[in-house]
């Protein structure tokens, strides 16, 4: 009989103690689905993003952009953006902005196109170029130097590998430099490169613009010049360079323009407005003008075929 009661008693204890160890779990899982609710993630599941991008999402969106993102109607332009390699992070709402006026153009363009200020007209929303950077300055289309600007250390490019009188073509001491060490391998190689403009300043600049305004207008002077303020030739980093004998026009059909194209990048320089970037630099193909941005810039902007505009927006500014 004892036995009995002392089993129905357990029996009893272990039922309320059942119960209660549910009741406990379904509060907590209750909680859980509350909290987890409230989440960005599971939000943007219920907008229709699947389980991964929402979770991506959330990991590297700030609750700004999250809380824009979830007052738009879906679309996969919000986590294909972050896949992006040279997505940047403050430029968002620009791109948004550049997508919504050009849905047909690929993510890759937009991201390139907006880093490089290209979503904007030309000379609008300029800004005085930061100085400090050194060999990395931006000059472009947005970017102008002061027009008392003068680089500090500028050094007389020899006549044995520039055109002009002597004195009329000079560089700055570093480029200057690199440049006689491209130019040994480049003559070691079969050639001779010669220099035909390099430093220029904001007056020579305002003429070299203002000649080809007066005999072809405004807009054709804009794809082949800058205007005063806005030329790297004012830099003292950038030169004009073809194949000596030959005409700068013609140089890409060179094999000299071919070792160069190739070799430049060694001895820290680019080619700043190549063939096939045009819509990014805003300029027409010029196989002959060589800007100086160090090795370390120069090589990989050869080796992932940027432009100087879009590596200074991710990697210097
Ligand atoms: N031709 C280049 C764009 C300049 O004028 O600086
Ligand atoms: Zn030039």
């Amino acid at each position: 009989m004892k036995l009995k009661k002392s089993v129905k008693k357990i029996i009893i204890i272990a039922v309320i103690l059942l119960f209660l160890s549910l009741g406990i779990y379904s509060f907590i899982k209750i909680k859980a689905k509350m909290a987890y609710e409230k989440t960005y993630e599971y939000k943007l599941i219920s907008l229709g993003y699947d389980e991964n991008n929402a979770k991506e999402m959330e990991k590297i969106y700030k609750n700004e952009e999250l809380e824009f993102i979830l007052k738009q109607e879906k679309d996969n332009i919000y986590s294909n953006l972050t896949k992006e390699k040279y997505f940047i992070y403050n430029k968002f709402y620009d791109y948004i902005n550049y997508y919504q006026k050009n849905k047909d153009k690929e993510l890759t363009n937009i991201i390139e196109i907006v880093n490089a200020n290209v979503d904007k007209e030309y000379y609008t929303n300029t800004t005085a170029t930061d100085l400090t950077k050194g060999n990395l300055i931006l000059v472009n289309k947005y970017h102008y130097l002061d027009e008392n600007y003068v680089p500090e250390d500028l050094t007389t490019i020899s006549l044995d590998y520039a055109y002009g009188e002597y004195g009329s073509q000079k560089m700055t001491k570093e480029a200057y430099e690199a440049f006689l060490n491209m130019w040994k391998a480049s003559h070691d190689a079969g050639f001779y490169l010669i220099v035909n403009s390099s430093y220029r300043n904001y007056q020579e600049q305002q003429e070299t613009y203002d000649d080809y305004a007066r005999s072809n207008g405004t807009n054709y002077a804009d794809t082949i010049a800058a205007r005063p303020g806005f030329s790297e030739h004012q830099t003292g980093l950038t030169i004009d360079v073809f194949e000596k004998g030959t005409g700068q026009k013609d140089f890409d059909t060179t094999d000299s323009y071919k070792w160069l194209k190739e070799n430049a990048h060694l001895y820290g320089f680019i080619e700043r407005y190549p063939k096939d970037k045009e819509n990014i630099t805003g300029y027409t193909y010029e196989s002959w003008h060589y800007r100086y941005v160090g090795v370390e810039a120069a090589t990989y902007i050869y080796e992932n075929h940027i432009t100087f505009d879009e590596y200074y927006a991710y990697f210097v500014k």
